[in-house]
């Protein structure tokens, strides 16, 4: 019998349930940020202090959210971000949330550092176009082969992440002890006894270590701890010229993920990519940065024009979304908030996040005065109440 989600009204209703019926180690590790997680926080609070102007007697009728992100046409601006070990929120995550984007009409991104591989993604939606998100390892032969493999998935682009060469610590994870499987501990044992959904879900599947990784690499250690693997494989000594490396390897749209500061994004731009993401990784990786939303508005006015910007990090809400397009991001990626419908009620979670997100992006947008995604533009805010502001508005 399937739920009634009719009244889970807000992701923080997802968020709730997910952190009830998802095991402790896994949902701290999507919900938690680096060190003090102050730049954690400031994405999701930053977007508050934004205020809209609201806009009377307009015509709303005819609305659309519909635009393109790196050419591909979307149900809205937003696609799902990649993310680590979605399916440990939920048995076959990936799966899930792959399946909720394709019937949405928004793009999926699978990380590499998922539980599902990307065979699995393209067997079980029907080898839908979805998006993969690769790290730069030390192995490159590896590399070639996970590049290979994603081609004959179909996948359409590929986000190149460059925050994370090294990984931040985020401390929950350590006192945690996060594993995938988690460890027969005594500490495990009790908390999984109260995740009685989760835990039948997982003895239901297959999958339930690195599917992108595990059987493709010779000669790695313990692959179930993720701190211990990106320490032995990724490579710190990263570059543009690897960026270029990978640009033609791939020879598809590219999207570079993890852009902070303008003279990256210049970079970005030269490098010949198709979209750069303003992203500090949900504030996991630098705490201290500032937030996504605040980085945002001076990266989009300096290289705007010459390349798609998008942005990721603390979007909890379709008018989060509304603010993010009218300070310059063309587009935006969602992780913690489609994690949480995942963790809550799997493929239908998702789902309910993606609808919940679209509704309030289209009445937000209506009530700022307008009916169309693609006309909206900063006019839309009060000004002086956003960070960050266009250094050339007077
Ligand atoms: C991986 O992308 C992580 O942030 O843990």
């Amino acid at each position: 019998m399937s739920a009634d989600l009719s009244k889970i009204t807000c992701i923080e209703d997802l968020r709730v349930i997910a952190k009830r019926r998802v095991p402790r180690m896994f949902y701290d590790y999507a919900d938690s940020g680096s060190y003090t997680q102050g730049t954690y926080r400031a994405n999701e609070e930053q977007f508050q202090h934004i205020k809209l102007r609201q806009r009377v007697a307009v015509n709303m009728e005819g609305r659309s959210t519909r635009t393109t992100m790196v050419g591909h046409e979307v149900a809205m601006p937003v696609a799902i971000a990649p993310t680590g070990l979605t399916g440990m929120q939920h048995a076959d995550g990936e799966i899930l949330a792959a399946k909720a984007a394709k019937d949405f009409g928004i793009p999926f991104t699978l990380s590499t550092m998922s539980i599902c591989s990307l065979e699995d993604i393209a067997e079980h939606t029907g080898r839908h176009p979805f998006w993969f998100q690769l790290y730069m390892m030390r192995d490159r032969g590896f590399m070639e082969r996970l590049i290979d493999r994603a081609k004959a998935a179909n996948c359409s682009a590929l986000q190149l992440t460059l925050d994370l060469q090294i990984l931040g610590q985020r401390h929950k994870d350590i006192k945690n002890g996060l594993s995938t499987p988690p460890k027969p501990t005594l500490a495990n044992l009790i908390n999984l006894a109260t995740k009685p959904r989760w835990c039948l879900g997982m003895l239901g599947t297959k999958r339930r270590s690195f599917g992108n990784i595990v059987g493709h690499v010779s000669g790695v250690g313990d692959m179930s701890s993720l701190s211990s693997w990106t320490a032995d494989q990724f490579d710190p000594s990263l570059s543009w010229a690897d960026v270029e490396w990978v640009k033609k390897r791939w020879g598809g749209k590219l999207i570079l993920k993890g852009i902070m500061d303008e003279a990256d994004a210049r970079l970005a731009v030269d490098s010949g990519a198709d979209a750069l993401v303003v992203s500090n990784h949900g504030g996991r990786q630098l705490d201290g940065a500032p937030s996504s939303i605040e980085a945002l508005p001076s990266i989009a006015e300096a290289v705007g024009k010459d390349i798609e910007v998008w942005m990721d990090g603390g979007i909890r809400s379709g008018q989060d979304v509304l603010k993010a397009r009218a300070l310059g991001a063309h587009g935006t990626l969602i992780g913690r908030s489609f994690l949480y419908g995942l963790g809550a009620f799997g493929q239908a979670g998702v789902s309910r996040a993606l609808q919940i997100i679209q509704k309030e992006l289209d009445i937000t947008m209506a009530f700022c005065g307008h009916t169309q995604i693609d006309q909206v533009g900063k006019e839309i805010l009060l000004p002086g109440t956003y960070p960050g502001v266009f250094k050339s508005t007077p």
